[in-house]
C-alpha cells in the first residue's frame, strides 16, 4: 500500500500556506530578470575582509566554544552588547534575562506566535503586513483584525474602533504586530503621536505589543523616531530585532527582548524548535560589532541605499503611467506602489517575468482579502542604473493595462 501523506498531516501544517514570495523568487533566478522582488541586502558591500577577520578570530579565540553547543539564552557577551546598543536608542529597563538571541527574526515571529495563538484565536495586523508574519500567525491558525496603514504607520483611530467591536464580541486579541519602522512591505513609518497612540491604547485595552523592527537602523533621511520599546517598556512590548538588514541574513541571527514571564515561554519554546543558535555565527557577530565594524558598514549602507531610492522614485515619476501612486520611504528597503484598480498586479506578474523585471505582488500582504492594486519593489539589492531600467520595463507594461 502506498502512504497517503496528506491523511497524516496535521491540521496546523494544512492550514500553511506557502511563501508566495519564495515560490515567485524561484521564477525570477534568471540572470536577465531585474529582480524588484525580494528583500535583500546589497551584497557588494558586504565588507567580506572584515567578517573574514572577525571569523578567524572567533574561531581561534572561542575555538571548542563556538563550535560547541551554547545556551538556548545565546552567547552572554554578546546580549550584553545587544542590550547596552538598545540602551543608546533610548530603551530602559533591559536587563540581560530580558534577551535572547534568535535565528534571526523570523524564528521570532515564529516562537511569538507559538507561544501565544491557539486555533482561531484573533491577532490584530497592518494591513498590508509582512508575508512572513502572516505565515508564522497563519501557521498558529490564528485569525486576522487587520488594521489599514497610510503615511504615517497604522490608522489608530481605526485599531480603536477594531478595538471596541472586539471587545463586544467578547474577543481578546492575543497581541498587535507592528513593523512600525519603514515598514515591509509598505516604506512608511508610524509618527512618534501615533506611537504614543498605540501605547494608550495599549494601556487601556491591556494589549500586548510585538514590534518588529529589521529597519530601524538604515535610516537615511528625515530624523528617527522612539521605539515602541522605547516608549512602552518590556511590559508591553515584545521587540524582535535582526542582524539580517544591519549586516548580514547569512548569520541568522536576531533578537528578541522580552519581560521574564514571557522570556521564559520563548525560551522554551525555542529549546523545542533548535536548541541554540548557532554558537560560531554568535561569535563572528559579537566581534563584528564590539570593533565598530557593523556601525561602519552601516554608515555605507545609509550612504548608498538612498542612491538607489532615489533612482526608483525619480524612474517611477518619469515612467509610470498616471494614476499610480507611491511612497517614499526614508530609509529601509522598499518602496510601495498602488496601480489603478482596473490594473491586477497579480494577473500581469508573468508578463513582467516575459519582459524582464520582477516585483512582489501586493495580495501576499493581505492576510484577509483580495487586494490586486499594489506592487512591492525593492531597492537594495540592484544598482541605480538596473532599478532604472527596470521601473522602465515596469511603466511600459502597466501603460498597455491603463
Ligand atoms: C518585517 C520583517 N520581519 C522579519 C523578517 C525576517 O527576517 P530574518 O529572519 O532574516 O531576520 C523580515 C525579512 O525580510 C522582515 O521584513
Amino acid at each position: 500500500m502506498s502512504l497517503n501523506a496528506e491523511e497524516l498531516f496535521s491540521e496546523r501544517a494544512l492550514a500553511s500556506r506557502p511563501s508566495e514570495i519564495r515560490e515567485l523568487l524561484k521564477l525570477v533566478d534568471s540572470p536577465e530578470i531585474i529582480s524588484l522582488a525580494g528583500g535583500m541586502p546589497d551584497d557588494r558591500f558586504f565588507p567580506i575582509d572584515r567578517v573574514v577577520e572577525a571569523s578567524t578570530y572567533a574561531l581561534r579565540e572561542y575555538g571548542t566554544k563556538a563550535l560547541q553547543y551554547g545556551s538556548t539564552e545565546g552567547i552572554k557577551k554578546l546580549r550584553v552588547l545587544l542590550g547596552s546598543r538598545m540602551e543608546s536608542e533610548g530603551v530602559r529597563g533591559v536587563d540581560l534575562d530580558n534577551v535572547i538571541i534568535s535565528t534571526a527574526s523570523q524564528q521570532g515571529l515564529s516562537l511569538v506566535s507559538q507561544i501565544f495563538v491557539n486555533p482561531g484565536d484573533t491577532v490584530i495586523v497592518e494591513e498590508p503586513s509582512y508575508l512572513g508574519a502572516i505565515q508564522a500567525c497563519a501557521s498558529m491558525q490564528a485569525k486576522f483584525c487587520t488594521v489599514p496603514l497610510d503615511q504615517d504607520g497604522m490608522k489608530m483611530d481605526v485599531l480603536e474602533e477594531k478595538l471596541r467591536e472586539l471587545q463586544k464580541a467578547n474577543i481578546r486579541p492575543k497581541f498587535v504586530y507592528t513593523c512600525p519602522t519603514f515598514h515591509n512591505p509598505a516604506g512608511v513609518t508610524m509618527t512618534a503621536e501615533r506611537r504614543r497612540q498605540l501605547i494608550d491604547l495599549a494601556d487601556k485595552y491591556n494589549l500586548l505589543i510585538v514590534e518588529d523592527d529589521p529597519y530601524g537602523e538604515i535610516r537615511f533621511e528625515g530624523t528617527s523616531v522612539p521605539s515602541l520599546l522605547a516608549l512602552g517598556g518590556k511590559e508591553r512590548v515584545v521587540a524582535l530585532r535582526t542582524f539580517s538588514k544591519i549586516s548580514f541574513p547569512g548569520l541568522r541571527l536576531g533578537w528578541i527582548v522580552a519581560r521574564e514571564d514571557i522570556m521564559k515561554r520563548i525560551v522554551t519554546a525555542k529549546q523545542a524548535a533548535d536548541l541554540c543558535s548557532p554558537a560560531l555565527t554568535q561569535y563572528i557577530a559579537y566581534e563584528f560589532i564590539s570593533r565598530g565594524w557593523m556601525d561602519e558598514y552601516l554608515e555605507v549602507v545609509r550612504q548608498e541605499y538612498p542612491k538607489k531610492k532615489n533612482a526608483m522614485i525619480a524612474a517611477l515619476e518619469k515612467y509610470f503611467p498616471s494614476g499610480c501612486t507611491w511612497t517614499n520611504p526614508e530609509g529601509g528597503l522598499f518602496v510601495w506602489v498602488k496601480t489603478p484598480d482596473n490594473v491586477d498586479t497579480a494577473a500581469i506578474f508573468s508578463e513582467a517575468i516575459a519582459a524582464k523585471v520582477a516585483y512582489v505582488v501586493g495580495v501576499a500582504f493581505y492576510p484577509n482579502r483580495d487586494d490586486n492594486s499594489h506592487m512591492r519593489l525593492n531597492f537594495s539589492a540592484v544598482d541605480p542604473e538596473h532599478i532604472t531600467e527596470g521601473v522602465h520595463r515596469l511603466g511600459d507594461l502597466l501603460k498597455t493595462k491603463i
